[in-house]
């Protein structure tokens, strides 16, 4: 199995840089997701990797080989883009075979390859068919079929299930982590969908503006978000940031003036007084039976079945809550959001998170 290895990688365009200094190492047989906002670099860094973009500075190893200059085909990675790039005049057959038919292979290895992937895939029935009389998910099976036949050391993919309907998204997640168990392949995987991010990858890296903002374990990033930027991209729904001003230091923590809300908390944490700061709330963390309270307004509550959100303001900011936290609401009510003060997240000015 093959790691990468990256460092300070940068890349301009013209004068304009859009990724700056980013390092990363990537185990061998890890899967690490990248996410960020619309524009942040993350198809940039990845076809970087691929040998489709120029590196402008830094470093790219792959295998302990330095590949900043190594043509994409020699780089050992099979790559599945969202628009899947199959060729509609081939069948799924051909187009699965054709790295292989380029590569000079003999047809009989060629047509025993393709069997054995098409079966992983359940692609079999659908050898002789063309793209064009293909579902959205076969096709991306296909294109996934088609990087696995080239057996790369490393999978890229970039947003390789955003054209397809949510169940389909939902069946072929699995399908990818069952190929990831299987191949024991490294996989550096793009995507927008929360979901996908929080299941597949061992490790998440979040970019901002071409920066790395923090890599970590799913639950590490949710947990423990190194600032807010962190704190509101990972979790759906996102969570609350409160901007505060610190009132009181005294040895139950600080007394903090919720800005906007008109309520005062005092909840552990390290500042001093007049400081802002941003408290940071998730969803799920309110609760009845919580010391420290905000008196809201519910505008609206949304029933998903297994759970329900409510939208409560107060002052100037809307906050979402689980309902399960706060009994007995209703749109257009009062309620009283009640929540365990060790469960906040401080934040300083800058963003950064304020550690107890
Ligand atoms: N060929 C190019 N010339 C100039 N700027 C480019 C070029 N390709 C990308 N960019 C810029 O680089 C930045 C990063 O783009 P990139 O496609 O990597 O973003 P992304 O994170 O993949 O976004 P999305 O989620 O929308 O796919 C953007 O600001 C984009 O406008
Ligand atoms: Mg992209």
């Amino acid at each position: 199995m093959t790691g990468l290895q990256l460092t300070n990688l940068s890349k301009s365009y013209g004068g304009h840089r859009v990724i700056h200094d980013a390092s990363l190492t990537v185990h061998p047989g890890e899967f690490v997701v990248f996410v960020g906002p619309s524009g942040c670099g993350k198809s940039t860094l990845l076809r970087m990797i691929a040998g489709l973009e120029e590196i402008t500075s830094g470093s790219l190893q792959i295998g302990g080989q330095v590949m900043n200059d190594v043509n994409p085909a020699e780089r050992g990675v099979g790559m599945v883009f969202q628009s899947y790039a199959l060729y509609p005049h081939m069948t799924v057959a051909q187009n699965m075979g054709f790295s292989l038919r380029v590569a000079g292979k003999p047809p009989a290895e060629i047509a025993a390859r393709v069997a054995e992937v098409a079966q992983t895939l359940q692609l079999t029935p659908l050898l002789d068919r063309r793209p064009a009389a293909l579902s959205g998910g076969q096709r991306q099976r296909v294109a996934i079929g088609r990087a696995i036949l080239r057996r790369p050391k490393v999978f890229l993919f970039d947003e390789p299930l955003s054209n397809l309907d949510a169940e389909l998204r939902v069946t072929m997640r699995i399908e990818i982590a069952r190929l990831h168990r299987q191949l024991g392949a490294t996989v550096v995987y793009v995507t927008h969908d929360q979901t996908e991010a929080m299941t597949l990858a061992t490790r998440i890296v979040v970019l901002r503006a071409g920066r790395i903002e923090q890599v970590g374990a799913p639950l590490d990033l949710y947990h423990d978000p190194a600032n807010t930027f962190v704190a509101g991209f990972i979790g759906s729904p996102r969570m609350n940031l409160i901007p505060a001003e610190v009132l009181g230091v005294s040895a139950a923590g600080l007394d903090l003036a919720l800005t906007g809300l008109d309520a005062r908390v005092t909840v552990p944490g390290r500042a001093a007084v007049g400081d802002r700061v941003t408290l940071g709330l998730r969803p799920e963390d309110f609760d009845p039976l919580g010391a420290a309270e905000l008196t809201l307004e519910v505008d609206v509550v949304e029933h998903l079945g297994a759970e329900s959100f409510a939208y409560a303001r107060g002052g100037d900011l809307t906050l979402i809550l689980s309902a399960r936290g706060v009994p007995e609401v209703k749109p257009g009510q009062g309620c009283t959001a009640r929540f365990d003060p060790a469960r906040a997240l401080l934040f300083d000015a800058s963003g950064q998170r304020l550690r107890p």
